[in-house]
C-alpha cells in the first residue's frame, strides 16, 4: 500500500502531476490539497480505472490533516512560478512561508514520508523544509529530497536534439548536479550515458550547457506572463517520486540526482564535501535510493576543467540560497 500526496494539487503542475500519479499503478491512495479547487480535481480523477482511491482536500475541517494522515510520499508543488523577467529567488518572499506551513503540518501528521519539494526557489525551500522538521523534531535526512528531475530531463532531450535522435531520449542519462536555479545547475555531459558529437565545438558545447541551467527561462518567456515549466514538470515529478515508491517497495539499484542535506549519507556527504573543497550543507549529486530514502551520496566522480569550473561558480549561489532558506526560518521561530 502506498499512499501519495500532492499539496498544491490544483495548480499548473499540480494537476498533471496528480493525473501521473494516479495511473502509478504503484500507488493505492492519493491524497490531493490546495487551497482551491481539490474536490472537482479529485473529483475528476477518481473516475480513472486504476487502483488508487482518490481523495481532495481543502483547508477548512482539517483538510491538511486529513490529507497528510497516513503518507508515504509527500510531493509539494504549492507556491507562485515566475513570470518573465523574475528570478527564482523573487518567489522566495511568498512561497518561503508556504513551503514552512506545509512543512509543520507534514512534521505533525506523517513525519515518516518521503518528502519531495518541487516549489521555488528548491535551493532555499528545502532547507526551509529540513528547519521546520528538525524543529519538530521529527528530521531524516533520508527522507527530504529537492526535486531536480527537470534539469535531467532537459539535459537527456536537449543532448538527443544534438545527437539527433530524439528517439534515444529516454534512454540518455546526464548527471546534473548542484542546485536548481541558473548556474547553480551544473550539467556533467562529460559522464553522459550517450557522449555528445566528437566534434562539438566549444561554442555549441556552451550553448548547450547554457540552454540546459536556463531552460525554465525558454518556458516562462514563451508562456508570456502566465507562468512557468508545467507539463514537463509534472512528468519530472511523476519520474522521481515513482523511483522514490520504487525504491521504498524494495526495488534494487535506483540512483537519481536529487538535492539532499549532505548529512543523508554521512560518509558519502563528507567525500562530495571534499571533492567540491567546502562545507556545504546541502548540494545534488546523484543518490541511491532504498527503503529508508537516500542510502548513498555519489561522488561527482571526474570532471573535464570546463565541469570543475562550472562547480566553483554554483558554489557561491547555493551557499546565499541556503542559508536564505534556514535563516528565514530563525526569524519565524
Ligand atoms: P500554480 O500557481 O499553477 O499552482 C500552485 C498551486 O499552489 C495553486 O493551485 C495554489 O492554489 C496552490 N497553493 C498556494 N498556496 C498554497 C497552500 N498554502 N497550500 C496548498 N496549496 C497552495 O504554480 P505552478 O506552475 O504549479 O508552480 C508551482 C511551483 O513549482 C512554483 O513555485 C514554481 O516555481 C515551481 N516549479 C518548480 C520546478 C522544479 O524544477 N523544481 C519546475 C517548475 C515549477
Ligand atoms: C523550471 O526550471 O522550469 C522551474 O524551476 C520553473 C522556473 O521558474 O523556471
Amino acid at each position: 500500500m502506498v499512499k501519495a500526496v500532492v499539496l498544491g494539487a490544483a495548480g499548473g503542475i499540480g494537476q498533471p502531476l496528480s493525473l501521473l500519479l494516479k495511473c502509478n499503478p504503484l500507488v493505492t491512495e492519493l491524497g490531493l490539497y490546495d487551497i482551491i479547487n481539490t474536490p472537482g480535481v479529485a473529483a475528476d480523477l477518481s473516475h480513472i480505472a486504476t487502483p488508487a482511491k482518490v481523495e481532495g482536500y481543502l483547508p477548512d475541517g482539517g483538510g491538511l490533516k486529513n490529507t497528510l494522515t497516513g503518507a508515504h510520499v509527500v510531493v509539494i508543488p504549492a507556491g507562485v512560478p515566475r513570470k518573465p523577467g523574475m528570478t527564482r529567488d523573487d518567489l522566495f518572499k511568498i512561497n518561503a512561508g508556504i513551503v514552512e506551513g506545509l512543512a509543520n503540518g507534514i512534521a505533525e501528521h506523517c513525519p515518516k514520508a518521503f518528502v519531495l519539494v518541487i516549489s521555488n526557489p528548491v535551493n532555499s525551500t528545502v532547507p526551509i523544509v529540513v528547519e521546520v522538521l528538525k524543529k519538530n523534531n521529527v528530521f531524516d535526512p533520508k527522507r527530504v529530497f529537492g526535486v531536480t528531475t527537470l534539469d535531467v530531463v532537459r539535459a537527456s532531450t536537449f543532448v538527443s536534439e544534438i545527437i539527433g535522435d530524439l528517439g534515444k531520449s529516454k534512454d540518455i542519462v546526464v548527471p546534473v548536479v548542484g542546485g536548481h536555479s541558473g548556474v547553480t545547475i551544473v550539467p556533467i555531459l562529460s559522464q553522459s550515458s550517450h557522449p555528445l558529437p566528437s566534434g562539438i565545438s566549444d561554442g555549441d558545447y556552451d550553448k548547450l550547457v547554457n540552454r540546459i541551467q536556463f531552460g525554465g527561462d525558454e518556458v516562462v518567456k514563451a508562456k508570456d506572463g502566465t507562468g512557468s515549466a508545467t507539463l514537463s514538470m509534472a512528468y519530472a515529478g511523476a519520474e522521481f517520486a515513482d523511483k522514490v515508491i520504487k525504491a521504498f517497495k524494495g526495488e534494487k539499484g535506483i540512483v537519481a540526482p536529487s538535492y539532499v542535506n549532505l548529512t543523508a549519507d554521512k560518509a558519502g556527504g563528507d567525500a562530495l564535501k571534499a571533492e567540491l573543497g567546502t562545507d556545504i550543507e546541502y548540494f545534488s549529486s546523484r543518490i541511491e535510493l532504498g527503503p529508508e530514502g537516500v542510502t548513498k551520496i555519489h561522488p561527482l566522480g571526474k570532471l573535464t576543467p570546463k565541469e570543475k569550473s562550472l562547480v566553483e561558480a554554483a558554489i557561491p549561489d547555493l551557499t546565499k540560497n541556503i542559508q536564505t532558506g534556514i535563516a528565514f526560518t530563525k526569524k519565524s521561530a
